[in-house]
């Protein structure tokens, strides 16, 4: 079932987000809503908050990019509960988008190898180190398990460009192919 994307004014977004437990309700069938629903809107990471449960849930697909990074040929994963405790590396620029924040993207420094717990979809543990892209996107997913938006990490100055659209999500003027929930 494909499932409303919540946009950048939703509360839900700026929550807290809550581990879960292994026996949370219908957990299957969310997992699969949620790579449903980001499948439709092309997107190659979804947080259970842009679909407005405040917990700690995401999917991601890379294997859209597989053409360009073959390493990720069939790479669609889910992440329960997942941790970042230590991050190395250099710090990367990169643009960045986001499905709750439609036509928006921006350039975003992050360091570029976390170490991260996880479960996967069967509930298995991981504790691992990870880098590149999937670090990337890891960051900015499990960014939205604590209420924080890549926008949140832009500078001053960036932030005044973007204040006009912020603006009119707040409004419910969103322009996108796929369905979303906005406050208005
Ligand atoms: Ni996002």
């Amino acid at each position: 079932m494909i499932l409303p994307i919540y946009v950048y004014g939703q509360p839900v977004l700026r929550q807290d987000a809550e581990d879960i437990t292994p026996d949370y309700p219908n957990l299957k069938q969310l997992l699969s809503d949620m790579h449903e629903t980001m499948d439709r809107a092309d997107g190659v990471g979804l947080a259970a908050p842009q679909v407005g449960l405040p917990i700690r849930v995401v999917v991601v697909n890379l294997d859209v990019l597989s053409d360009d990074m073959p390493e990720f040929k069939g790479f669609r994963r889910a992440y329960i509960n997942p941790h970042i405790l230590e991050t190395a590396g250099d710090l990367v620029s990169m643009e960045e988008g986001c499905l709750s924040l439609p036509g928006i993207h921006e350039s975003v420094k992050r360091p570029d190898k976390i170490h991260v717990t996880y479960l996967d979809e069967n509930l298995q543990e991981h504790d691992e180190w990870v880098e590149g892209y999937l670090a990337r996107v890891m960051q900015h997913e499990f960014d939205h398990l604590d209420g924080t938006m890549f926008i949140d990490h832009l500078s001053t100055l960036r932030k005044q460009m973007i204040k006009g659209k912020l603006g009119n999500m707040l409004k419910g003027k969103t322009r996108c192919a796929y369905k979303v929930k906005t406050v208005k």
